[in-house]
């Protein structure tokens, strides 16, 4: 029988690599740690092996469409399947940093919503009846944490909350707030790939796979957690 598939995005550290060690010890099949970068995802690979823990590891950067091609390629010819996704692989800017914020919001909004965007469209058709995907994401990403300066705030709600929003819909959204730059309270542009999430899963759900092969696909929040790059005393360490 073929060994049941499990995929993690961004493993190579914090709550990617804590997830990783959790499937490790639970997930009943093959669990692949990918990372953009293959001495940190070999690295990571190495540590969970002296937990007693031994991932596949395969290279993914969902910045680069070539790189989620071929990866689904190899995928589709080594298991012709997949039963988890966790679409975890996220940047973030530090509240210190000092690039404008065109240049945070593009860079954000492209990997964040456009590249776990691109690796749905290539791995979902391989997902096999029963498979699970879950999207790492916030509950900042609450249209009510989408707020500031009216008209603009509440017309990006009512925009993003709509229940009938297509996925075209929400790449003009998208692409709208980064040439836009909407003046909302803070910088937002996390926020708003956050609340993505649920969207993308929605227009992948019933119209396109079917009511039988009974996907479940689901966002978390992980809670404000310290990683190498957040980090803050009193919040809990990925392993807590
Ligand atoms: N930490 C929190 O408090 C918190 C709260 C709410 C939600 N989240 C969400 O939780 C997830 C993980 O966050 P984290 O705090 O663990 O972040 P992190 O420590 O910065 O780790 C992010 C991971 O994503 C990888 N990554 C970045 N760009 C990538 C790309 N183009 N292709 C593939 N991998 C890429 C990073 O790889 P490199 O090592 O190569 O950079 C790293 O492995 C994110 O989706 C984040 O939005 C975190």
């Amino acid at each position: 029988m073929a060994p049941r598939i499990c995929v993690v995005t961004g493993a190579n550290k914090g709550i990617g690599y804590g997830i990783m060690k959790e499937l490790c010890q639970k997930f009943d099949g093959l669990v692949y740690l990918t990372a953009r970068n293959e001495e940190r995802g070999k690295a990571a690979v190495a540590e969970l092996n002296k937990l007693g823990y031994f991932p596949r590891f395969h290279l993914l950067d969902i910045d680069s469409e070539d790189s989620i091609n071929t990866f689904a390629e190899y995928l589709k010819k080594t298991y012709n399947g997949l039963d988890v996704l966790v679409n975890n692989a996220a940047i973030s800017y530090q509240r210190t940093a000092t690039e404008p914020f065109g240049e945070k919001a593009e860079n954000t909004i492209r990997v964040n919503y456009f590249g776990t965007l691109n690796v749905c469209h290539a791995l979902f058709p391989l997902l096999r009846p029963h498979a699970r995907v879950v999207h790492v994401s916030s509950s900042f990403g609450h249209l009510s944490y989408i707020d500031g300066d009216e008209p603009q705030a509440s017309s990006l709600r009512s925009k993003l909350g709509s229940p009938t929003l297509t996925e075209e819909e929400l790449n003009a959204i998208m692409n709208d707030y980064v040439r836009d730059q909407p003046p909302l309270r803070k910088e937002q542009c996390l926020h708003v790939t956050w609340h993505s999430f649920p969207t993308i899963s929605r227009t992948y759900e019933e119209p396109i796979y079917g009511p039988r092969k009974r996907l479940l696909i689901g966002s978390m929040d992980p809670s404000l957690t310290q990683t190498k790059k957040f980090k803050c005393a009193h919040l809990p360490i990925v392993s807590e």
